[in-house]
């Protein structure tokens, strides 16, 4: 009877159910099988953070000693929430009645119990384990607490003498999956940042809207990766960008050193130094995190502090006095410019779709990720969770810019 129960179970996902994330849920398990980024080293300091992940309400803090703890954010005595607890050597003291958690959930002290009482010891608060990995804090909030998978050691991440950058924390108030899957359709880069080398927010002659690149879509052992192709400077080579997802919610790209071919041709001969890699964990259906972080391994000095110089200035729109559309005006910001394409199209759960060829990267990532919820729900691991052999490796997700021969996948 059970097999049966889990047999219907499996027939009935699909894509749509990677909308949804709460505990139960499809995606939500899958979701659970991985560490997530839930915030960084330099905005966790001497107050907690409380944060929702995968819908469940959370507090995240550093106790004194410096440990840190990602516990339930309502204490487990009458609910008051812990974002307004102080900080001990020892944990974390509900502002309300005093009771004292560690950072593994433990309750330490009860003050207004009887003196004798051992009553705290049978209280045991919901807590994650958390690692801190090149400036940004994970927790696993999977099955197994007492024995997660490693945390993978992704490139970007690594001590390898390079200059780095962590952005702060963003937050955005739609679907998770709308924001991934943007990271697989290139077209947008050429339509949606109007690029062109004489307009547009980018102002590339790669991207460009009057010329779009030929891209292909490709599986990796990591998740899926589409490749924009150029004919390049010799017939043997050509000018290539490619962006990556690797499960579960992880975009890099490689081009900011170019600012999307916005530097001479001549510039893009070593291909780039960069790798931008983008965390998204979902607070829950509607809303989600952003953690962004750099590493550059070129020769230019002060990288970071230089970029923002590149960048060529915001374009600036005129809102009309009769223009009453939320997100006006929009163009002339990437970011802006992608949360409102993003933030507009609706859960993929609701809304209805016409895809075309110009999908492809988008399919095959919806095909990937299906099939590693799939995975899930049939007990097994799922892509990109590491085993104990593979533990040391580190995980590298291509984001190749540049120059380089003919057909290379
Ligand atoms: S509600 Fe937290 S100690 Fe009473
Ligand atoms: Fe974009």
């Amino acid at each position: 009877m059970k097999e049966i129960a889990r047999v219907r179970k499996l027939a009935k996902i699909s894509i749509a159910d990677v909308a949804h994330v709460g505990p139960g849920t499809a995606a939500g398990e899958w979701f659970r099988r991985y560490w997530l980024v839930v915030g960084t080293t330099k905005e966790l300091r001497d107050i907690p953070l409380g944060l929702k992940v995968l819908g469940e309400d959370l507090v995240l803090f550093r106790d004194l000693n410096g440990q840190m703890g990602l516990i339930g954010l309502h204490c487990p005595h009458r609910g008051t929430s812990l974002e307004y607890g102080d900080i001990e050597e020892r944990g974390i003291r509900c502002p309300y009645h005093a009771w004292l958690f560690d950072v593994a959930g433990n309750c330490l002290e009860q003050p207004g119990e009887p003196r004798d009482s051992q009553y705290y010891k049978k209280v045991k608060h919901l807590s994650y384990p958390v690692r801190e990995l090149g400036g940004l804090i994970f927790a696993y909030m999977g099955p197994d607490q007492k024995n997660p998978p490693p945390l993978p050691r992704y490139s970007p991440l690594i001590e390898n003498g390079g200059q780095k950058y962590i952005e702060l924390t963003r937050y955005y108030d739609y679907n998770w999956f709308n924001f991934i899957e943007n990271g697989v359709d290139p077209v947008h880069f050429s339509v949606l940042h109007r690029s062109d080398p004489s307009d547009g927010t980018w102002r590339s002659w790669f991207f460009n809207r009057h010329d779009i690149p030929h891209f292909d879509a490709v599986e990796t052992a990591y998740g899926v990766k589409v490749i924009s192709r150029k004919p390049g400077p010799t017939a043997e080579t050509e000018y290539v960008d490619e962006k990556s997802v690797a499960l579960p919610s992880i975009i890099q790209i490689g081009d900011l050193e170019f600012t999307h071919f916005h530097k001479p041709r001549s510039a893009l001969a070593e291909g780039s130094h960069i790798e931008h890699i983008m965390f998204v964990t979902p607070n829950d259906d509607d809303h989600f995190m952003l953690f962004t972080a750099d590493s550059y391994t070129g020769l230019e000095s002060d990288f970071f502090p230089k970029l923002a110089d590149t960048r060529p200035p915001p374009l600036k729109e005129e809102k009309k006095e009769y223009d009453h559309r939320k997100h006006m005006p929009f163009r002339g910001s990437v970011r802006h410019e992608d949360i409102v394409t993003q933030g507009t199209q609706g859960r993929i759960d609701e809304r209805n779709e016409r895809l075309a060829a110009s999908d492809r990267g988008v399919i095959l990532l919806r095909k990937r990720i299906l099939n590693a919820m799939k995975a899930v729900q049939k007990g097994a691991l799922p892509q990109g969770v590491l085993t104990k052999e593979r533990a040391q490796k580190i995980v590298k997700i291509d984001s190749f810019t540049g120059i380089r021969a003919k057909g290379v996948f």
